[in-house]
Protein backbone atom coordinates (compact mmCIF):
# COMPACT_ATOMS: atom_id res chain seq x y z
CA UNK A 1 0.00 0.00 0.00
CA UNK A 2 1.71 3.44 -1.22
CA UNK A 3 -0.51 6.40 -1.51
CA UNK A 4 -3.20 6.74 1.40
CA UNK A 5 -4.44 8.83 3.86
CA UNK A 6 -4.39 8.27 7.37
CA UNK A 7 -5.68 10.00 10.30
CA UNK A 8 -5.99 10.33 14.19
CA UNK A 9 -7.19 11.90 16.68
CA UNK A 10 -7.38 12.33 20.28
CA UNK A 11 -8.87 15.20 22.33
CA UNK A 12 -12.34 16.40 24.03
CA UNK A 13 -14.36 15.21 21.17
CA UNK A 14 -16.16 12.18 19.74
CA UNK A 15 -13.31 11.29 17.57
CA UNK A 16 -15.82 8.97 14.89
CA UNK A 17 -17.50 12.27 13.18
CA UNK A 18 -14.07 14.72 13.42
CA UNK A 19 -12.11 10.89 11.62
CA UNK A 20 -14.44 10.85 8.92
CA UNK A 21 -14.49 14.12 8.21
CA UNK A 22 -10.72 14.14 7.96
CA UNK A 23 -11.57 10.84 6.16
CA UNK A 24 -13.95 12.78 3.46
CA UNK A 25 -10.85 15.40 3.19
CA UNK A 26 -7.93 13.18 2.44
CA UNK A 27 -10.03 10.88 0.03
CA UNK A 28 -7.86 12.31 -2.91
CA UNK A 29 -4.82 10.52 -1.58
CA UNK A 30 -6.86 7.10 -1.92
CA UNK A 31 -10.75 5.97 -2.35
CA UNK A 32 -10.83 2.45 -2.80
CA UNK A 33 -11.57 1.49 0.84
CA UNK A 34 -11.99 3.27 4.55
CA UNK A 35 -11.94 1.93 8.16
CA UNK A 36 -11.46 3.24 11.50
CA UNK A 37 -10.51 2.02 15.01
CA UNK A 38 -11.64 3.84 18.03
CA UNK A 39 -10.95 3.48 21.97
CA UNK A 40 -13.93 2.71 23.82
CA UNK A 41 -14.84 1.11 27.24
CA UNK A 42 -15.11 -2.21 25.24
CA UNK A 43 -11.44 -2.44 24.06
CA UNK A 44 -10.95 -1.25 20.39
CA UNK A 45 -14.03 -1.37 18.09
CA UNK A 46 -13.61 -0.94 14.21
CA UNK A 47 -15.31 -0.30 11.00
CA UNK A 48 -13.91 -0.94 7.43
CA UNK A 49 -14.57 -2.14 4.23
CA UNK A 50 -14.00 -1.62 0.12
CA UNK A 51 -15.35 1.45 -1.66
CA UNK A 52 -15.63 5.14 -1.95
CA UNK A 53 -16.29 6.85 1.45
CA UNK A 54 -19.80 8.44 0.55
CA UNK A 55 -20.76 4.90 -0.73
CA UNK A 56 -19.59 2.64 2.68
CA UNK A 57 -20.35 5.75 5.46
CA UNK A 58 -23.84 4.29 5.18
CA UNK A 59 -23.38 0.67 5.13
CA UNK A 60 -20.33 1.17 8.04
CA UNK A 61 -21.82 3.48 10.31
CA UNK A 62 -18.49 5.24 11.31
CA UNK A 63 -20.51 7.52 13.80
CA UNK A 64 -21.62 4.92 15.67
CA UNK A 65 -18.45 4.58 17.34
CA UNK A 66 -17.88 5.93 20.88
CA UNK A 67 -14.73 6.83 22.17
CA UNK A 68 -12.41 10.29 21.92
CA UNK A 69 -9.51 8.14 20.52
CA UNK A 70 -8.99 7.00 17.64
CA UNK A 71 -7.78 6.14 13.88
CA UNK A 72 -8.82 5.55 10.34
CA UNK A 73 -7.24 5.49 7.04
CA UNK A 74 -8.28 5.67 3.11
CA UNK A 75 -6.64 2.90 1.15
CA UNK A 76 -5.25 3.22 -2.32
CA UNK A 77 -4.27 -0.55 -3.20
CA UNK A 78 -1.43 -1.42 -5.18
CA UNK A 79 -0.84 -4.57 -3.10
CA UNK A 80 -3.37 -7.09 -2.13
CA UNK A 81 -6.58 -6.74 -3.93
CA UNK A 82 -9.22 -4.17 -2.76
CA UNK A 83 -12.01 -6.09 -0.52
CA UNK A 84 -12.84 -5.74 3.18
CA UNK A 85 -10.14 -7.43 4.81
CA UNK A 86 -7.57 -5.64 3.13
CA UNK A 87 -8.72 -2.47 4.11
CA UNK A 88 -7.32 -0.69 7.39
CA UNK A 89 -7.43 -0.79 10.08
CA UNK A 90 -4.91 -3.83 10.81
CA UNK A 91 -4.81 -5.78 13.70
CA UNK A 92 -2.50 -7.96 15.84
CA UNK A 93 -3.87 -12.01 16.88
CA UNK A 94 -5.84 -10.80 20.08
CA UNK A 95 -7.35 -7.62 18.60
CA UNK A 96 -5.91 -5.23 21.49
CA UNK A 97 -3.89 -3.23 19.00
CA UNK A 98 -4.63 -1.26 15.60
CA UNK A 99 -2.59 0.26 13.62
CA UNK A 100 -3.01 2.26 9.94
CA UNK A 101 -0.68 2.50 7.41
CA UNK A 102 0.53 4.53 5.02
CA UNK A 103 3.70 3.56 3.02
CA UNK A 104 5.19 0.01 1.81
CA UNK A 105 7.20 -2.34 4.29
CA UNK A 106 9.59 -3.85 1.54
CA UNK A 107 10.98 -6.28 4.06
CA UNK A 108 7.14 -7.52 5.55
CA UNK A 109 7.55 -10.99 3.66
CA UNK A 110 10.58 -11.29 6.23
CA UNK A 111 9.43 -10.31 8.92
CA UNK A 112 5.93 -12.31 8.12
CA UNK A 113 8.11 -15.54 7.91
CA UNK A 114 9.61 -14.76 11.49
CA UNK A 115 6.10 -14.62 12.94
CA UNK A 116 5.08 -17.70 11.13
CA UNK A 117 2.69 -18.47 14.70
CA UNK A 118 0.93 -15.06 14.35
CA UNK A 119 -2.33 -15.69 12.48
CA UNK A 120 -2.78 -12.85 9.72
CA UNK A 121 -6.09 -12.12 8.29
CA UNK A 122 -4.50 -10.03 4.99
CA UNK A 123 -2.45 -9.66 2.60
CA UNK A 124 -1.09 -6.49 3.29
CA UNK A 125 2.09 -5.49 4.18
CA UNK A 126 0.73 -3.17 6.62
CA UNK A 127 -0.47 -6.02 8.77
CA UNK A 128 2.57 -6.60 9.92
CA UNK A 129 3.44 -3.85 11.87
CA UNK A 130 0.76 -4.94 14.43
CA UNK A 131 2.02 -8.57 14.94
CA UNK A 132 5.60 -7.17 15.56
CA UNK A 133 3.91 -4.50 18.14
CA UNK A 134 2.27 -7.50 20.11
CA UNK A 135 5.63 -9.82 19.53
CA UNK A 136 7.46 -6.74 21.42
CA UNK A 137 4.74 -6.63 24.10
CA UNK A 138 5.35 -10.26 24.62
CA UNK A 139 9.09 -10.30 25.64
CA UNK A 140 7.73 -7.46 28.68
CA UNK A 141 8.05 -4.45 26.75
CA UNK A 142 5.78 -1.62 27.35
CA UNK A 143 3.31 -0.27 24.38
CA UNK A 144 5.58 2.50 23.40
CA UNK A 145 8.98 0.28 23.70
CA UNK A 146 7.18 -2.01 21.50
CA UNK A 147 6.44 0.44 19.27
CA UNK A 148 9.27 2.03 18.83
CA UNK A 149 11.35 -1.40 18.80
CA UNK A 150 9.23 -2.81 16.05
CA UNK A 151 9.61 0.19 14.02
CA UNK A 152 12.95 0.01 13.88
CA UNK A 153 13.01 -2.95 12.25
CA UNK A 154 10.91 -1.95 9.25
CA UNK A 155 12.52 -1.40 5.91
CA UNK A 156 10.70 0.90 3.69
CA UNK A 157 8.19 4.06 3.65
CA UNK A 158 5.54 4.52 6.52
CA UNK A 159 3.55 6.89 8.38
CA UNK A 160 2.27 4.45 11.00
CA UNK A 161 -0.42 5.72 13.77
CA UNK A 162 -1.49 2.76 16.51
CA UNK A 163 -3.63 2.53 18.95
CA UNK A 164 -3.61 -0.33 22.25
CA UNK A 165 -7.02 -1.02 24.11
CA UNK A 166 -6.25 0.14 27.57
CA UNK A 167 -3.75 3.01 26.85
CA UNK A 168 -5.27 6.32 26.27
CA UNK A 169 -2.55 7.72 23.74
CA UNK A 170 -1.89 7.42 19.89
CA UNK A 171 1.51 6.42 18.62
CA UNK A 172 3.05 7.19 15.48
CA UNK A 173 6.35 7.08 13.15
CA UNK A 174 7.42 8.77 10.24
CA UNK A 175 9.90 7.74 7.19
CA UNK A 176 9.71 8.64 3.96
CA UNK A 177 5.68 9.14 4.14
CA UNK A 178 3.92 12.40 5.00
CA UNK A 179 2.87 13.07 8.34
CA UNK A 180 1.79 16.52 10.26
CA UNK A 181 0.25 17.30 13.71
CA UNK A 182 -2.24 19.61 13.99
CA UNK A 183 -2.82 21.05 17.16
CA UNK A 184 -6.24 22.32 18.09
CA UNK A 185 -8.15 23.41 21.86
CA UNK A 186 -9.92 20.10 22.15
CA UNK A 187 -7.32 17.90 20.53
CA UNK A 188 -4.42 17.08 18.52
CA UNK A 189 -4.52 15.43 15.28
CA UNK A 190 -2.09 13.26 13.20
CA UNK A 191 -2.44 13.14 9.79
CA UNK A 192 -0.78 12.81 6.45
CA UNK A 193 -1.97 16.46 5.11
CA UNK A 194 -3.12 19.65 6.62
CA UNK A 195 -6.65 19.63 4.87
CA UNK A 196 -8.41 16.79 6.86
CA UNK A 197 -8.20 18.87 9.94
CA UNK A 198 -7.93 22.69 8.59
CA UNK A 199 -11.51 22.84 9.96
CA UNK A 200 -10.23 22.87 13.34
CA UNK A 201 -6.78 24.03 13.60
CA UNK A 202 -4.16 25.78 11.39
CA UNK A 203 -0.51 25.13 14.15
CA UNK A 204 0.68 22.38 12.66
CA UNK A 205 4.55 20.46 13.70
CA UNK A 206 6.01 18.69 10.57
CA UNK A 207 7.41 15.76 11.67
CA UNK A 208 10.58 14.46 10.09
CA UNK A 209 12.20 10.77 8.95
CA UNK A 210 12.66 8.50 11.82
CA UNK A 211 10.17 10.51 14.33
CA UNK A 212 8.17 8.60 16.48
CA UNK A 213 5.76 10.11 18.41
CA UNK A 214 3.72 9.39 21.59
CA UNK A 215 0.19 11.48 21.86
CA UNK A 216 -1.45 11.51 24.70
CA UNK A 217 -3.80 13.64 26.94
CA UNK A 218 -0.96 15.85 28.04
CA UNK A 219 0.63 16.83 24.57
CA UNK A 220 3.21 15.61 22.58
CA UNK A 221 6.40 13.56 22.58
CA UNK A 222 8.61 12.90 19.70
CA UNK A 223 11.70 10.97 19.74
CA UNK A 224 13.86 10.56 17.21
CA UNK A 225 15.04 7.29 16.23
CA UNK A 226 18.60 8.56 15.20
CA UNK A 227 18.53 11.62 17.00
CA UNK A 228 17.25 10.75 20.16
CA UNK A 229 14.49 13.43 22.52
CA UNK A 230 13.86 16.44 19.82
CA UNK A 231 11.40 19.30 20.01
CA UNK A 232 9.76 20.27 16.44
CA UNK A 233 8.61 23.67 16.30
CA UNK A 234 4.16 24.77 16.07
CA UNK A 235 4.09 26.08 13.22
CA UNK A 236 1.22 28.20 11.65
CA UNK A 237 -0.44 27.40 8.31
CA UNK A 238 -2.00 29.97 5.81
CA UNK A 239 -4.41 27.74 4.21
CA UNK A 240 -8.11 28.30 5.82
CA UNK A 241 -10.88 25.95 5.59
CA UNK A 242 -12.74 27.33 2.71
CA UNK A 243 -9.78 26.63 0.53
CA UNK A 244 -9.97 22.97 0.84
CA UNK A 245 -14.12 22.99 0.65
CA UNK A 246 -16.28 22.97 -2.93
CA UNK A 247 -17.40 26.56 -2.50
CA UNK A 248 -20.61 26.06 -4.00
CA UNK A 249 -18.82 24.22 -7.24
CA UNK A 250 -19.57 20.78 -8.39
CA UNK A 251 -15.82 19.31 -8.12
CA UNK A 252 -12.87 20.69 -7.13
CA UNK A 253 -11.40 20.53 -10.38
CA UNK A 254 -13.39 22.85 -11.99
CA UNK A 255 -13.01 24.99 -9.21
CA UNK A 256 -9.18 24.93 -9.21
CA UNK A 257 -9.67 25.53 -12.97
CA UNK A 258 -11.46 28.98 -11.89
CA UNK A 259 -8.69 29.74 -9.46
CA UNK A 260 -6.03 30.32 -12.06
CA UNK A 261 -7.02 33.91 -11.91
CA UNK A 262 -5.73 34.33 -8.64
CA UNK A 263 -3.16 31.77 -8.22
CA UNK A 264 -1.09 32.74 -11.23
CA UNK A 265 -0.71 35.77 -9.93
CA UNK A 266 0.26 34.46 -6.40
CA UNK A 267 2.85 32.46 -7.75
CA UNK A 268 4.98 35.36 -9.46
CA UNK A 269 4.85 37.52 -6.15
CA UNK A 270 8.22 36.37 -5.48
CA UNK A 271 11.30 37.94 -3.47
CA UNK A 272 12.90 39.77 -6.28
CA UNK A 273 15.79 39.41 -4.82
CA UNK A 274 15.77 35.62 -4.35
CA UNK A 275 15.04 35.03 -7.83
CA UNK A 276 17.88 37.52 -8.76
CA UNK A 277 20.37 35.16 -7.30
CA UNK A 278 18.56 31.97 -8.12
CA UNK A 279 19.20 33.24 -11.90
CA UNK A 280 22.80 34.50 -11.00
CA UNK A 281 23.34 31.22 -9.85
CA UNK A 282 22.14 29.47 -13.00
CA UNK A 283 24.82 31.76 -14.80
CA UNK A 284 27.19 30.47 -12.95
CA UNK A 285 26.49 26.45 -13.01
CA UNK A 286 27.77 23.82 -14.88
CA UNK A 287 24.72 22.39 -16.02
CA UNK A 288 21.67 22.82 -15.14
CA UNK A 289 18.78 20.14 -14.83
CA UNK A 290 14.98 20.17 -14.49
CA UNK A 291 13.00 17.18 -12.62
CA UNK A 292 9.92 16.31 -12.51
CA UNK A 293 6.76 13.97 -12.99
CA UNK A 294 3.44 14.11 -15.03
CA UNK A 295 2.23 17.31 -15.38
CA UNK A 296 5.60 18.56 -13.26
CA UNK A 297 7.71 17.50 -16.16
CA UNK A 298 5.68 19.39 -18.92
CA UNK A 299 5.91 22.61 -17.06
CA UNK A 300 9.48 21.62 -17.02
CA UNK A 301 9.48 21.36 -20.50
CA UNK A 302 7.95 24.31 -21.14
CA UNK A 303 10.32 25.93 -19.18
CA UNK A 304 13.41 24.90 -20.85
CA UNK A 305 11.99 26.14 -24.19
CA UNK A 306 11.23 28.93 -22.37
CA UNK A 307 15.37 29.37 -21.06
CA UNK A 308 16.17 28.28 -24.72
CA UNK A 309 13.97 31.28 -26.79
CA UNK A 310 14.24 33.86 -24.25
CA UNK A 311 17.07 33.65 -22.07
CA UNK A 312 19.57 31.55 -24.06
CA UNK A 313 20.32 28.99 -21.36
CA UNK A 314 20.59 25.33 -21.98
CA UNK A 315 18.63 23.36 -19.21
CA UNK A 316 18.71 19.39 -19.31
CA UNK A 317 15.36 18.47 -18.70
CA UNK A 318 14.68 15.31 -17.72
CA UNK A 319 11.65 12.88 -16.25
CA UNK A 320 12.37 12.59 -12.29
CA UNK A 321 12.23 8.54 -12.63
CA UNK A 322 15.05 8.59 -15.34
CA UNK A 323 17.13 10.83 -13.42
CA UNK A 324 19.91 8.11 -11.75
CA UNK A 325 20.74 7.54 -15.79
CA UNK A 326 22.14 11.01 -15.97
CA UNK A 327 23.99 10.69 -12.48
CA UNK A 328 27.40 11.11 -14.23
CA UNK A 329 26.96 14.58 -15.32
CA UNK A 330 26.50 15.73 -11.79
CA UNK A 331 29.33 17.97 -10.04
CA UNK A 332 28.80 20.39 -7.48
CA UNK A 333 28.57 22.86 -9.49
CA UNK A 334 25.66 21.62 -11.24
CA UNK A 335 22.50 22.93 -10.15
CA UNK A 336 19.09 21.04 -9.69
CA UNK A 337 15.40 22.25 -10.10
CA UNK A 338 13.08 19.49 -8.46
CA UNK A 339 9.69 20.47 -9.37
CA UNK A 340 6.16 18.99 -7.68
CA UNK A 341 3.29 20.41 -6.33
CA UNK A 342 3.41 18.00 -3.74
CA UNK A 343 6.72 18.03 -2.74
CA UNK A 344 6.17 14.00 -1.70
CA UNK A 345 6.76 12.16 -5.37
CA UNK A 346 9.01 9.80 -4.36
CA UNK A 347 11.12 9.93 -7.97
CA UNK A 348 11.34 13.06 -7.54
CA UNK A 349 12.76 13.03 -4.40
CA UNK A 350 15.06 9.91 -5.15
CA UNK A 351 16.45 12.54 -7.78
CA UNK A 352 16.60 15.06 -5.13
CA UNK A 353 19.04 12.73 -2.86
CA UNK A 354 20.94 11.68 -5.81
CA UNK A 355 21.82 14.98 -6.79
CA UNK A 356 22.94 15.90 -3.00
CA UNK A 357 25.02 12.67 -3.10
CA UNK A 358 26.81 14.20 -5.50
CA UNK A 359 27.50 17.33 -4.08
CA UNK A 360 25.00 19.20 -7.10
CA UNK A 361 22.81 22.31 -5.37
CA UNK A 362 19.19 21.67 -5.55
CA UNK A 363 16.31 24.22 -5.47
CA UNK A 364 12.97 22.94 -5.51
CA UNK A 365 9.66 24.51 -6.55
CA UNK A 366 7.02 22.86 -4.63
CA UNK A 367 3.99 24.09 -3.36
CA UNK A 368 3.06 22.25 0.07
CA UNK A 369 5.12 24.15 2.27
CA UNK A 370 6.53 21.67 5.20
CA UNK A 371 7.18 18.52 2.83
CA UNK A 372 10.06 16.67 2.21
CA UNK A 373 10.75 18.46 -0.90
CA UNK A 374 11.14 22.16 1.19
CA UNK A 375 12.96 20.19 3.70
CA UNK A 376 15.44 18.11 1.10
CA UNK A 377 15.90 20.59 -1.48
CA UNK A 378 18.90 23.23 -0.50
CA UNK A 379 16.16 26.23 -1.00
CA UNK A 380 12.86 26.30 -2.56
CA UNK A 381 10.12 28.34 -4.57
CA UNK A 382 6.58 28.66 -3.25
CA UNK A 383 3.99 28.22 -5.64
CA UNK A 384 1.48 28.98 -3.20
CA UNK A 385 -1.22 27.78 -5.11
CA UNK A 386 -3.60 26.68 -1.98
CA UNK A 387 -4.47 23.61 -1.98
CA UNK A 388 -4.81 21.21 -4.35
CA UNK A 389 -7.35 19.06 -3.61
CA UNK A 390 -8.32 17.39 -7.47
CA UNK A 391 -5.98 14.26 -8.25
CA UNK A 392 -5.19 16.42 -11.52
CA UNK A 393 -2.90 19.11 -11.25
CA UNK A 394 -4.49 22.11 -12.93
CA UNK A 395 -3.52 25.48 -11.32
CA UNK A 396 -0.19 24.24 -9.86
CA UNK A 397 0.63 23.67 -13.40
CA UNK A 398 0.07 27.05 -14.84
CA UNK A 399 1.64 27.88 -11.28
CA UNK A 400 5.04 26.24 -12.04
CA UNK A 401 5.23 27.55 -15.94
CA UNK A 402 4.68 31.15 -14.39
CA UNK A 403 7.51 30.45 -11.65
CA UNK A 404 9.81 29.00 -14.95
CA UNK A 405 8.89 32.20 -16.71
CA UNK A 406 9.80 34.41 -14.21
CA UNK A 407 13.69 32.60 -14.26
CA UNK A 408 13.83 32.87 -17.74
CA UNK A 409 12.86 37.01 -17.42
CA UNK A 410 15.43 37.14 -14.55
CA UNK A 411 17.60 35.63 -16.82
CA UNK A 412 17.37 38.62 -18.63
CA UNK A 413 17.17 41.10 -15.73
CA UNK A 414 13.75 41.72 -16.97
CA UNK A 415 11.59 41.06 -13.30
CA UNK A 416 9.56 43.80 -13.39
CA UNK A 417 8.46 43.63 -16.79
CA UNK A 418 7.52 39.88 -16.86
CA UNK A 419 5.42 40.62 -13.32
CA UNK A 420 3.62 43.42 -15.67
CA UNK A 421 3.13 40.96 -18.23
CA UNK A 422 1.74 38.52 -15.60
CA UNK A 423 -0.55 41.75 -14.43
CA UNK A 424 -2.16 41.97 -17.61
CA UNK A 425 -2.99 38.64 -18.46
CA UNK A 426 -5.34 39.06 -15.52
CA UNK A 427 -8.20 39.46 -17.35
CA UNK A 428 -7.38 36.94 -20.02
CA UNK A 429 -7.52 34.54 -17.03
CA UNK A 430 -10.83 35.33 -15.70
CA UNK A 431 -12.39 35.46 -19.28
CA UNK A 432 -11.09 32.10 -20.57
CA UNK A 433 -12.55 30.20 -17.34
CA UNK A 434 -15.67 32.53 -17.30
CA UNK A 435 -19.39 30.59 -17.55
CA UNK A 436 -19.24 31.30 -21.52
CA UNK A 437 -16.13 29.72 -22.31
CA UNK A 438 -17.06 26.58 -19.99
CA UNK A 439 -20.33 26.65 -21.77
CA UNK A 440 -18.73 27.08 -25.27
CA UNK A 441 -16.30 24.14 -24.23
CA UNK A 442 -19.23 21.79 -23.26
CA UNK A 443 -20.44 22.03 -26.67
CA UNK A 444 -17.08 20.70 -28.07
CA UNK A 445 -16.90 18.09 -25.40
CA UNK A 446 -20.40 16.86 -26.63
CA UNK A 447 -19.19 16.21 -30.04
CA UNK A 448 -15.58 14.39 -28.49
CA UNK A 449 -17.01 12.42 -26.06
CA UNK A 450 -17.62 9.16 -27.77
CA UNK A 451 -14.65 9.31 -29.75
CA UNK A 452 -11.65 7.06 -28.93
CA UNK A 453 -9.37 8.60 -29.73
CA UNK A 454 -7.89 12.69 -29.55
CA UNK A 455 -4.39 13.84 -31.03
CA UNK A 456 -2.78 17.07 -30.32
CA UNK A 457 0.09 18.92 -31.81
CA UNK A 458 2.26 22.02 -31.47
CA UNK A 459 5.88 23.04 -31.76
CA UNK A 460 8.16 24.96 -29.66
CA UNK A 461 6.56 26.12 -26.33
CA UNK A 462 2.86 24.83 -27.66
CA UNK A 463 4.52 21.01 -27.73
CA UNK A 464 4.88 21.06 -23.85
CA UNK A 465 0.98 22.17 -23.49
CA UNK A 466 0.16 19.63 -26.46
CA UNK A 467 1.93 17.08 -23.74
CA UNK A 468 0.05 18.52 -20.80
CA UNK A 469 -3.70 18.54 -22.34
CA UNK A 470 -3.28 14.59 -23.71
CA UNK A 471 -2.63 14.25 -20.26
CA UNK A 472 -5.43 16.31 -18.81
CA UNK A 473 -7.60 14.43 -21.49
CA UNK A 474 -6.60 11.01 -20.98
CA UNK A 475 -6.43 11.06 -17.13
CA UNK A 476 -9.96 12.73 -16.45
CA UNK A 477 -12.15 11.19 -19.50
CA UNK A 478 -10.12 7.78 -20.27
CA UNK A 479 -9.98 8.64 -23.75
CA UNK A 480 -7.09 7.76 -25.54
CA UNK A 481 -5.50 11.31 -25.97
CA UNK A 482 -1.45 11.52 -27.33
CA UNK A 483 0.82 14.67 -27.95
CA UNK A 484 2.98 15.09 -30.95
CA UNK A 485 5.46 17.64 -31.74
CA UNK A 486 3.96 18.85 -35.13
CA UNK A 487 7.21 17.98 -37.53
CA UNK A 488 6.39 14.37 -36.41
CA UNK A 489 3.61 14.05 -37.86
CA UNK A 490 4.87 13.14 -40.98
CA UNK A 491 7.05 10.42 -39.22
CA UNK A 492 4.43 7.91 -38.36
CA UNK A 493 1.48 9.75 -36.43
CA UNK A 494 -0.40 10.51 -39.87
CA UNK A 495 -1.02 6.69 -40.57
CA UNK A 496 -3.68 7.22 -37.37
CA UNK A 497 -5.98 9.81 -38.95
CA UNK A 498 -8.77 8.87 -40.06
CA UNK A 499 -12.36 10.98 -41.37
CA UNK A 500 -13.30 12.50 -38.23
CA UNK A 501 -10.32 12.10 -35.93
CA UNK A 502 -10.18 15.11 -33.94
CA UNK A 503 -6.50 16.67 -33.75
CA UNK A 504 -6.44 19.98 -31.24
CA UNK A 505 -4.00 22.33 -32.73
CA UNK A 506 -2.11 24.72 -30.70
CA UNK A 507 -1.11 27.91 -33.26
CA UNK A 508 1.58 30.80 -31.88
CA UNK A 509 1.82 33.86 -34.00
CA UNK A 510 5.55 32.41 -33.65
CA UNK A 511 5.11 28.95 -35.70
CA UNK A 512 1.59 29.73 -37.20
CA UNK A 513 2.79 29.17 -40.63
CA UNK A 514 4.52 25.88 -39.58
CA UNK A 515 1.78 24.49 -37.54
CA UNK A 516 -1.08 25.71 -40.11
CA UNK A 517 0.83 23.51 -42.31
CA UNK A 518 0.80 20.62 -40.08
CA UNK A 519 -2.64 21.05 -39.90
CA UNK A 520 -3.68 20.98 -43.01
CA UNK A 521 -1.82 17.27 -43.51
CA UNK A 522 -4.25 16.32 -41.36
CA UNK A 523 -7.14 17.99 -43.07
CA UNK A 524 -6.43 16.33 -46.29
CA UNK A 525 -6.43 12.80 -44.77
CA UNK A 526 -10.01 13.62 -43.01
CA UNK A 527 -9.00 14.53 -39.67
CA UNK A 528 -11.01 17.01 -37.44
CA UNK A 529 -9.07 20.36 -36.83
CA UNK A 530 -9.56 21.94 -32.90
CA UNK A 531 -7.93 25.12 -33.34
CA UNK A 532 -6.80 27.33 -30.41
CA UNK A 533 -5.30 30.44 -31.63
CA UNK A 534 -6.13 34.09 -31.29
CA UNK A 535 -7.31 34.30 -34.72
CA UNK A 536 -9.71 31.97 -36.85
CA UNK A 537 -8.09 29.78 -39.46
CA UNK A 538 -10.31 28.84 -42.24
CA UNK A 539 -9.01 25.19 -41.78
CA UNK A 540 -10.07 25.42 -38.55
CA UNK A 541 -13.56 22.97 -37.89
CA UNK A 542 -13.60 24.02 -34.39
CA UNK A 543 -12.12 27.09 -32.96
CA UNK A 544 -11.21 28.23 -29.32
CA UNK A 545 -10.28 31.79 -28.99
CA UNK A 546 -6.80 32.32 -26.86
CA UNK A 547 -5.59 35.59 -26.74
CA UNK A 548 -2.24 35.91 -28.43
CA UNK A 549 0.61 36.26 -25.28
CA UNK A 550 3.71 35.18 -26.66
CA UNK A 551 6.05 33.87 -23.91
CA UNK A 552 3.19 33.44 -21.84
CA UNK A 553 1.28 31.34 -24.06
CA UNK A 554 1.35 28.24 -22.15
CA UNK A 555 -0.44 29.47 -19.58
CA UNK A 556 -3.23 30.59 -21.37
CA UNK A 557 -3.70 27.52 -23.84
CA UNK A 558 -3.56 25.19 -21.56
CA UNK A 559 -6.46 26.27 -19.51
CA UNK A 560 -9.67 25.70 -22.17
CA UNK A 561 -8.24 21.80 -22.67
CA UNK A 562 -8.18 22.13 -18.76
CA UNK A 563 -11.87 22.76 -18.93
CA UNK A 564 -12.60 20.61 -22.20
CA UNK A 565 -11.10 17.67 -20.20
CA UNK A 566 -13.22 19.11 -17.36
CA UNK A 567 -16.13 18.67 -19.09
CA UNK A 568 -15.51 15.50 -20.93
CA UNK A 569 -15.17 13.00 -17.65
CA UNK A 570 -18.44 14.90 -16.73
CA UNK A 571 -19.88 14.32 -19.89
CA UNK A 572 -18.75 10.16 -19.69
CA UNK A 573 -20.54 9.93 -15.77
CA UNK A 574 -17.15 10.30 -14.37
CA UNK A 575 -15.96 11.72 -11.27
CA UNK A 576 -13.45 14.43 -12.49
CA UNK A 577 -11.90 15.13 -9.05
CA UNK A 578 -10.68 11.31 -8.44
CA UNK A 579 -9.47 9.22 -11.77
CA UNK A 580 -9.52 5.57 -11.45
CA UNK A 581 -6.13 4.03 -10.38
CA UNK A 582 -4.55 7.36 -9.76
CA UNK A 583 -3.67 9.14 -6.09
CA UNK A 584 -2.71 12.93 -5.50
CA UNK A 585 0.66 12.48 -4.64
CA UNK A 586 2.63 9.53 -5.37
CA UNK A 587 5.06 8.44 -2.34
CA UNK A 588 6.44 5.24 -4.41
CA UNK A 589 8.93 4.71 -6.93
O1 LIG B 1 3.17 16.37 -6.81
P1 LIG B 1 3.93 16.31 -8.11
O2 LIG B 1 3.85 17.59 -8.88
O3 LIG B 1 5.34 15.86 -7.94
O4 LIG B 1 3.20 15.20 -8.95
C1 LIG B 1 3.74 14.71 -10.14
C2 LIG B 1 2.70 14.00 -10.97
O5 LIG B 1 2.25 12.86 -10.29
C3 LIG B 1 1.49 14.92 -11.25
O6 LIG B 1 1.91 16.08 -11.91
C4 LIG B 1 0.44 14.21 -12.10
O7 LIG B 1 0.95 13.90 -13.35
C5 LIG B 1 -0.76 15.13 -12.21
N1 LIG B 1 -1.59 15.01 -11.06
C6 LIG B 1 -1.55 14.90 -13.42
O8 LIG B 1 -2.62 15.80 -13.50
Amino acid sequence: MYMCGIIGYIGLKKASPILLKGLKNLEYRGYDSAGMAVLSSNGIEFRKGAGKIEEIERRLNFEELEGSIGIAHNRWATHGDVNDINAHPHFDCSKTIAIVHNGIIENYKELKESLSDHNFESETDSEVIAHLIEEELERGLSFEKAFMSAVSKLDGNYAILAIKADEEKILTARRGSPLVVGIADHGIFLSSDIPSFLEWTKKVVYLQDYDVVVVDRNGIRIHNLIEGEVSRPIDTVEWDAEQVKKGGFEHYMLKEIIEQTETIQRAIQQDEDVVKRIAEEIRRAYGTFFVGCGSSYHACLAGSYLFSKLAKTHVNVVLASEFENYEHFLTENTLVFAVSQSGETADVLEAVRTAKRKGSRVIGIVNRMGSSLTRESDQFLLMNAGPEICVLSTKTYTSQVALMTLLAYALLERHEECVEKFKELYMDIYNLTSRSMRDYLKRLAEMLADKEHIYLIGRGLQYATALEGALKIKEVSYIHAEAFAGGELKHGPLALIEKGTPVIVFVSKENEERILSNASEVKARGGFIIGISAERHEIFDYWIKVPECGDLNPIVQIIPIQILAYQLAVLRGLDPDKPRNLAKSVTVI
